[in-house]
């Protein structure tokens, strides 16, 4: 087994690992420590079941069932599938999830503090993960907007990635959007978060999940969110997990932003997830 920094910016990853390795109390610790230091951990070809997945998922707090039933695993309600292939014409999970630079779930009141993604079948050519960390995306922040953020809540919202499904055919875009907020009321959070654990600074919002900063005007939220797009995206600080099979990659939702790529045509690439809601155990 060895373990190696991804880039100087984010991610740990270990090789030559099984699972009964991570079972070892010692292994599974350290790897909890550079989860928490690096805030992305990849565990390389780690040959798991489903069962087993949410095992490890169980040891860093509560795995919580997705939302929409029929992209639910069928025997296991805690992973979500995320997939493009089909089955009998039918997807089998969810397609084009997370293709855009997010922290996930931020626009929600309490996001679940990890997530924890396996490679079931992955192209090794396209459908790559990026990542950056958004300590490293704060540290870099020109020091006019550090002191203009400070302090600040903004507005999260999810309005502008909402996907139009069937059952909102007929509606105009205006009832659209009502309907949106009304099933996803926007949330506030503080715009600059200090991480419990290592005590850095970091931006909790991607613009693609941001309203506005509250006390900003439209200009001023135009301009921070192109410097903070840009700061996300710069690709000497971003990490590219190009997967190969049956990778296992856990990231703190909060100080991670990630974004998906496209998935070349006639490829099937499918990814069991698994959301982390924070139990009492390891918080104690
Ligand atoms: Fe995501």
């Amino acid at each position: 087994m060895q373990t190696a920094h991804l880039t100087p910016f984010i991610g740990t990853e270990l090789t030559g690992a099984t699972y009964e390795d991570l079972l070892r109390p010692e292994v599974w610790e350290e790897i909890v420590r550079q989860l928490h230091e690096r805030e992305l951990f990849v565990v390389r070809g780690l040959d798991i079941t489903p069962e087993q997945q949410i095992e490890l998922a169980s040891r860093l707090g509560r795995p919580k069932p997705f939302l929409m039933a029929k992209y639910r695993h069928p025997e296991h309600e805690e992973i979500m599938i995320s997939s493009n292939a089909t089955n009998k014409g039918k997807p089998v999970g969810v397609a084009r999830v997370g293709n855009f630079w997010h922290q996930d779930s931020s626009y929600q009141k309490d996001a679940a503090p990890y997530t924890m993604l396996h490679g079931v079948q992955v192209p090794g050519t396209s459908g790559h993960t990026l990542y950056a960390n958004a300590c490293d995306v704060y540290d870099r922040l020109p020091e006019e907007w550090k002191a203009k953020v400070e302090g600040r809540t903004a507005v999260h919202t999810v309005t502008k990635r909402q996907r139009i499904a069937p059952e909102h055919a007929g509606l105009s875009i205006a009832e659209f959007k009502a309907l949106v907020e009304f099933e996803h009321p926007m949330v506030e959070h503080p715009l600059v978060k200090t991480d419990p654990g290592t005590g850095r600074r970091y931006i909790y919002g991607a613009p693609e999940y941001l309203d506005r900063v509250i006390g900003f005007d439209a200009n001023e939220n135009e301009a921070f969110f192109a410097v903070l797009d840009q700061l996300i995206q710069d690709p000497a600080h971003v990490y590219t997990h190009r997967w190969t099979p049956r990778d296992l990659v856990i990231w703190k939702t909060e100080t991670t932003y990630h974004a998906a790529t496209a998935i070349e045509p006639g490829v099937d690439r499918t990814v069991h997830r698994v959301s982390i809601e924070a139990s009492g155990s390891w918080e104690a």
